[in-house]
């Protein structure tokens, strides 16, 4: 039975299941921007995080929050998978990430993490790359990757650490910080997203009843071409920062825009700059006899 024959069929129909309690944070407005904001860089992640979490030959692998692809279509390029099965929250992403699609072995449906509508043990691995931070319960949603997952299969996540290791991103935040109390409110809820605290992933783990709990720290770099490239996303109003943006007066915004671009050039004329970004990743494997 493939993955799509296990979902009701109002989720293989693109509706979500019934009775599924949505719980999402993560505001989404359009697919293209996604990618220029953060897809490219998931991507890129998807890698050293499919590494972490393990992948072999023959496998079937859950992908949760799988936005617009990244660790999605990574998965099948890194082993001979037998299947992988995607689910994501936000309608917009699955139908943008469902038009990518060319790989029969991959399906992409709607579906909460908190509520993952699929059956006990299906699965040899479930992974949420860039997910749990958008869960106010992460919790629950570590719950429901350990159901899915077979007794010796791994539950792995990834999430970014918007605090301490991120440097390129608090820029823009501490640059519209130190000019108004709401930016500052803001940073604040950024810098303390579910899961970014130094283990508190592992703890999670452990608490949902994980075994040989490990986590890790990931780190990829983001490089951009110039202001434009690092700014544009965010000018346009993607993300929490660029909601804040697009909602500042024309006085105001030009002053952040101008703030954020001499953060950027730090002294030097505007071209490429190179930031790191670190995540932390957290793995564990399901207790029983495999
Ligand atoms: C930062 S994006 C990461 C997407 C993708 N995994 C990647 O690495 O590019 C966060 C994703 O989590 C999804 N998400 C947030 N809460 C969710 C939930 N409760 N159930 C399923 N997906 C969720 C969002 O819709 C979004 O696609």
């Amino acid at each position: 039975m493939t993955t799509a024959d296990a979902l009701g069929p109002e989720v293989r129909n693109g509706a979500l299941a019934k009775g599924c309690v949505m719980s999402s944070s993560f505001n989404v407005r359009k697919a293209a921007g996604y990618e220029q904001l953060m897809g490219r860089w998931s991507r890129k992640l998807a890698g050293p995080f499919i590494d972490f979490a393990g992948l072999a030959n023959g496998e079937r692998v859950l992908d949760v929050g799988c936005g617009t692809g990244s660790l999605t279509f990574a998965l099948p390029q890194a082993a001979e998978v037998s299947e992988v099965a995607a689910i994501d929250y936000s309608p917009v992403f699955v139908e943008e990430a469902q038009r990518r699609n060319r790989d029969p072995r991959i399906t992409i449906t709607q579906g909460d993490a908190c509520a993952i509508p699929l059956p006990d043990g299906r699965f040899d691995r479930a992974m949420a790359l860039l997910v749990l931070h958008f869960v106010p319960e992460a919790d629950k949603a570590v719950a429901e990757m350990r159901r899915v997952v077979r007794p010796g299969g791994v539950v792995a996540a990834a999430v970014w650490d918007h605090l301490g290791g991120m440097p390129g991103m608090r820029m823009m935040w501490d640059t519209l910080a130190a000019q108004d109390e709401e930016a500052r409110r803001m940073r604040s809820l950024y810098c303390f997203q579910p899961m970014m605290r130094p283990g508190e992933m592992r703890q999670t783990f452990i608490t949902q009843g994980l075994s040989n709990v490990e986590e890790t720290e990931l780190l990829i770099r983001m490089e951009y071409e110039n202001f434009a490239d690092y700014w544009e996303p965010i000018a346009a109003g993607e993300g929490p920062l660029g909601k804040y943006v697009a909602g500042l007066d024309p006085a105001r915004r030009a002053q952040a825009d101008e703030a954020v671009r001499a953060a950027y050039e730090a002294g030097q004329p505007d071209g490429p700059r190179s930031f790191a970004a670190v995540a932390w990743a957290c793995r564990g494997v399901v207790p029983g006899p495999s």
